[in-house]
């Protein structure tokens, strides 16, 4: 599948965009293409509990499910200067899940596969 970097990124900045960060001040967005072709975004939401806070691949995995499901192909983390972000150790779990090892993560350089971002990971597989 052909993948569109520039259009997935700029979903990524419209969703750091809408991001809830009133604590951090730390707007987070992240959108990634899916093996339907679709585009799933999220932002982080945090809470005035802050450890209840959610990070922005959270919602994205949320709206991937809701939206019908499917899996990650090639996605894209922003910060609030809209430059690429390295997603948390934990977000890199769930998009590990929902890509698998051969999805691609965009970083400054250039896109890497999940399996680099999360060598070694526990995924699925390990259940079986
Ligand atoms: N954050 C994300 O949304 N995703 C990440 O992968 C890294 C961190 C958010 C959590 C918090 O709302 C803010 O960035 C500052 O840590």
């Amino acid at each position: 599948m052909d993948i569109n970097w520039e259009e997935i990124h700029q979903h990524a900045i419209a969703a750091m965009k809408k991001a809830y960060a009133p604590y951090s001040n730390f707007p987070v967005g992240v959108a990634a293409l899916v093996n339907d072709g679709r585009i799933v975004e999220g932002c982080n939401v945090e809470n005035a509990s802050y450890g209840v806070g959610l990070c922005a691949e959270c919602g994205l995995v949320s709206n991937l499910a809701t939206s019908g499901g499917g899996k990650l192909i090639a996605i894209v983390c922003v910060g609030g200067d809209s430059n690429f972000l390295a997603p948390c150790g934990r977000c890199r779990q769930l998009l590990f899940e929902h890509g698998g090892p051969e999805a691609l993560l965009m970083t400054p350089e250039g896109p890497q596969k999940m399996s680099a971002m999360l060598p070694w990971a526990f995924g699925p597989e390990d259940l079986k």
